[in-house]
């Protein structure tokens, strides 16, 4: 560990994402895979986090460039210690990506069982965990982004889907007032929702949305709710 500061941010005048500090919360799956990969595309500085050393491991493997940290998100004292360690090592973020998730449900109401309610909600405390620790990271940086995936189901829940719909429409109401925050206190910060029914197949062009943040005004996607339309995809 080394006590030598890097800096924080590039200026503002610089639009994109190159030489900003991005964490990517939940980075192993192929969605977390995609965005780090275009992230380091795009020249930021990467950091990956997930529980599973082994995972973390690959992901280095198969995308150059990215540091990884290991870490349960759901552990709101871990999130205070990566901070630390985050903020002594690579400086202060200028992103945070979460991609933490994951499906449980079926059987109807009556079917919505507490483990599952307890699996979703776990994944519901990682993103208030790791907002709350970085809240002001993104408020000091030049050009915060925060951005989670959040799904159809909030608009059009099922009942076999409702633990599921009501952890996403929690999550995505918390980013939406995390924007209201950014509105009044950072207004060169902005808090994303991208909105899909599945991730497979829009990997790639999730990642390439993400790394479209830096290059956006913050007021034309602050706030924002943004389908990922794979009638958008070029590639
Ligand atoms: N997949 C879809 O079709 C779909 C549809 C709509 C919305 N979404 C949303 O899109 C996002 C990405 O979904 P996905 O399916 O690609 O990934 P996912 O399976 O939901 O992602 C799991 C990731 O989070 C990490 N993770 C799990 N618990 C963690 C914890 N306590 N602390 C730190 N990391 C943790 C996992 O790594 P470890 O196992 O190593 O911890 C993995 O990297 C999620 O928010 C999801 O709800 C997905």
């Amino acid at each position: 560990m080394t006590d030598a500061r890097v800096p924080d941010s590039v200026p503002d005048s610089e639009p994109g994402v190159a030489g900003r500090l991005v964490l990517i919360a939940g980075a192993t799956s192929a969605s977390g895979e995609a965005v780090a990969r275009a992230l380091v595309a795009a020249a930021a500085r990467v950091l990956a986090v997930g529980t599973r050393q082994e995972a973390l491991d690959a992901l280095r493997a198969s995308v150059p460039g990215v540091e990884t940290r290991a870490c349960d998100l759901s552990d709101p004292d871990a999130v205070v210690e990566l901070a630390m360690r985050i903020h002594l090592e690579s400086g202060h973020l200028d992103g945070l990506i979460h991609l933490v998730g994951g499906w449980r449900g079926g059987g109807g109401i009556a079917g919505q069982s507490d483990d599952d309610w307890e699996f979703l909600e776990r994944g519901f405390r990682t993103l208030r965990n790791t907002t709350r620790v970085f809240y002001d990271d993104l408020v000091a940086s030049p050009a915060g982004r925060l951005a989670i995936v959040s799904s159809t189901a909030v608009e059009k829940p099922y009942p076999g889907g409702a633990n599921y719909a009501a952890a996403k429409a929690a999550a995505d109401a918390w980013v939406r007032a995390i924007a209201q925050g950014l509105a009044k206190e950072a207004p060169h910060g902005a808090a994303t929702v991208f909105v899909v029914q599945t991730l497979q197949g829009l990997e790639a062009q999730l990642g390439r949305e993400v790394v479209a943040l830096w290059d956006a005004e913050a007021l034309a996607v602050n706030g924002r709710r943004v389908p990922l339309d794979p009638a958008r995809m070029d590639g």
